[in-house]
């Protein structure tokens, strides 16, 4: 038996990168999925990659910063597979968007909010009653309540829905020049924190995922442009575990979130970042300084058009 059979989930961003990975997981451990996603043509070739690998998945285009695309793409699931488990909020698209407060344009800022935050206040807002509608996995085995015997009320409902909002290391701490980035995924956080607070009487559970520097198709790009394989390399050092991510490392934090057995796992931000965010900053810096001296040619993405950081 699969983790997630008779399970249905939104995958928002689903066509690439990490929301690929999420949607190639969960409908390998039997979950239907529905991809929601600007990109088309990368979107329908994901859903027949998993179709050929016997899963279950379907497309829709759409920009979820829209709230009536949020709204069709619970209906199209709910019509789809009969049912509504699991929303993965992962879409994000960032030209433009790099700045301080007096650089980015308010449009950037505006349009930067809708997706970052927006999006993700539409999508709880039309999936969390179709979960309920739908309501618990069959399979799930209320555990032993402690006070059994005491409690004078049945249970409140358990396992009902899993909301997972993907953040970013950029919600916990700053980098320069990223004012639309990091206030959006910092943002997420606490919209987390408050969803779970409301729907957890509901037996619907949220949290966020803070990835560090994954490495997708897109990022492969980046990196192919820097061309400069020390400069990759340089980027590994600073992780603890000196490797960066690939989307299967969130992937994977996502799927045991919305397993059964995280069923009293809710509001919290779960960094999978290698341990960059929890190591003390001055000592990196000597590794590094003595990474630059030896390699003086080198170049990371800061480096390129895209580089968003330069002070
Ligand atoms: N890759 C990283 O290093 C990294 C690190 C931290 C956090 N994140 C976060 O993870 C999530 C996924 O990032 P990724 O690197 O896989 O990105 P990606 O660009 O590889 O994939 C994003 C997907 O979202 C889709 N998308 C963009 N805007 C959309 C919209 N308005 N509506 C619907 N679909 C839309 C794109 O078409 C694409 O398929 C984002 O929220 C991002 O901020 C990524």
């Amino acid at each position: 038996m699969g983790r997630f059979d008779s399970r249905a989930a939104i995958v928002t961003g689903g066509a690439l990168g990490i929301g690929k990975g999420c949607a190639r997981q969960i409908a390998a451990s039997g979950g239907s999925v529905l991809i929601v996603d600007v990109n088309e043509a990368a979107g329908s070739m994901t859903v027949e990659e998993i179709r050929s690998s016997g899963g279950t998945a379907e497309f829709m285009h759409g920009n979820v910063a829209e709230e009536s695309i949020a709204k069709s793409m619970v209906e199209k699931a709910t019509s789809s597979f009969g049912r509504l488990d699991i929303l993965v909020q992962n879409a994000y698209a960032g030209a433009d968007n790099s700045g301080s407060a007096v650089e980015v344009q308010s449009e950037n800022w505006h349009a930067g909010m809708d997706l970052l935050v927006g999006a993700l206040y539409f999508g709880a807002k039309y999936a969390v009653p179709a979960m309920e509608i739908s309501g618990p996995d069959p399979r799930f085995i209320q555990p032993e309540w402690a006070g059994a015997g005491r409690r004078q009320a049945p249970p409140p409902p358990q396992n009902v829905g899993r909301i997972v909002n993907i953040s970013s290391v950029h919600g916990l701490c700053a980098a320069p020049r990223s004012l639309i980035y990091n206030t959006g995924k910092a943002a997420v956080i606490g919209l987390t924190r408050q969803m779970a607070i409301d729907f957890g009487p509901l037996g619907i559970t949220v949290n966020a995922i803070a990835p560090g520097h994954i490495v997708t198709e897109r990022g492969e790009d980046m990196w192919d442009e820097v061309g400069d394989d020390a400069g990759f390399r340089l980027f590994e050092l600073q992780y603890p575990v000196r490797r960066t991510g690939v989307p299967d490392d969130i992937a994977n934090a996502v799927t045991f979130i919305c397993s059964n057995e995280a069923s009293f796992i809710t509001g919290q931000v779960l960094s999978v970042d290698g341990g960059m965010t929890v190591q003390i900053q001055e000592n990196l810096v000597m590794d590094v300084k003595d990474y630059i001296v030896a390699n003086p040619d080198l170049k990371t993405h800061f480096d390129s058009e895209r580089g968003s950081s330069r002070f």
